[in-house]
């Protein structure tokens, strides 16, 4: 009897222990659940979302300019060599889309006009770029032929680079085939002539004001040979209101030439919205400059500069 009693007590106490273990367990279970510490329990290695910029960070990585290299380098006209003042534009012009970064950077237009200037490159042939960042020397002149006073009301103005001159011919023929009259009334302009006439602006304007329309010598396209100014070069005769600018707008890059100042990219090429100065350049980049609406600027930062 006295044994059978002890195993009892035994028994009575394990059951007690074990009873007193689960409650104890449950109850700090429980109590760690209410308390919203249950993260252990179900997301083990998982860092939360905020922890994860500050771990970068602590690492020294720099998250936001990579992002921003990675966007960069999808525009379809990123350029490997810009890349440093793509990112340096941008941190200066944060509204600006990757795009419009890469489309001024392009330009130059990131560098103050007539700043970080080159000699244009001879070597380009017809599609030689003259402008605020590239110029051409003071005894640069070009090949040259006259036009002939079908092609050309300006007697001043008259000589033209000759492989332009033959499509501009093509051009103003087939016009006329049209009933649309077109003539040149300034092709070339030596290095003299254009210190001339941007002094006059410069005295009757002011420098600021001359800029925004007139080249300086050694920076006009003029000065090539492969740029006409059609029938004016006034705006005050709103040439852009014409059935011949309009008949140009459809027709011109079939010959080869472009509309070098565009309307509302004066923040490019340096100069306001000339409806009638149009450039030879050729038929196919003519046409790509057509069909894309890009500057001249951007056509040849990316596809001839670059090449
Ligand atoms: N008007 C153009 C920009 C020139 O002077 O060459
Ligand atoms: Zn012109």
């Amino acid at each position: 009897m006295k044994r059978k009693s002890k195993v009892r007590i035994g028994r009575l106490l394990l059951v007690i222990v074990l009873t007193l273990g689960i409650v104890l367990i449950g109850g700090f279970t429980a109590y760690k659940f209410f308390k919203g510490d249950n993260n252990d329990m179900t997301n083990d290695n998982k860092p939360s979302e905020v922890e994860k910029p500050n771990k970068d960070n602590e690492q020294g990585d720099t998250p936001i300019d990579n992002s921003d290299e990675a966007k960069l380098r999808k525009e379809y006209y990123f350029i490997d060599a810009n890349l440093d003042r793509y990112l340096a534009y941008l941190k200066a012009n944060p509204t600006k889309s990757m795009e419009e970064v890469v489309r001024c950077v392009n330009a130059n237009i990131d560098y103050e006009f007539y700043t970080n200037e080159v000699p244009s490159n001879l070597d380009d042939g017809y599609l030689l770029i003259v402008n605020k960042y590239n110029k051409l020397g003071s005894d640069y002149v070009p090949d040259l032929v006259e036009m002939d006073d079908k092609y050309n009301h300006n007697k001043g103005y008259r000589y033209m680079n000759p492989i332009a001159y033959e499509h501009f011919k093509e051009m103003v023929d087939a016009a006329a085939l049209d009933n649309i009259t077109l003539f040149n009334i300034s092709a070339y302009r030596s290095y003299d002539t254009q210190n001339i006439l941007y002094n006059n602006y410069v005295a009757r304007d002011g420098k600021e004001a001359a800029d925004t329309f007139s080249a300086r010598a050694g920076y006009s396209e003029h000065q090539t040979g492969l740029a006409s100014d059609i029938n004016t070069s006034s705006s005050s005769a709103h040439f852009e209101n014409s059935k011949e600018y309009a008949w140009l707008q459809e027709n011109s890059y079939k010959y080869g030439f472009i509309l070098r100042y565009p309307k509302d990219k004066e923040y490019i090429t340096g100069y306001k919205y000339e409806p009638w100065h149009y450039r030879y350049v050729g038929e196919d980049v003519a046409k790509y400059i057509h069909e894309t609406g890009i500057t001249f600027e951007e056509y040849y930062a990316f596809f001839i500069k670059n090449k």
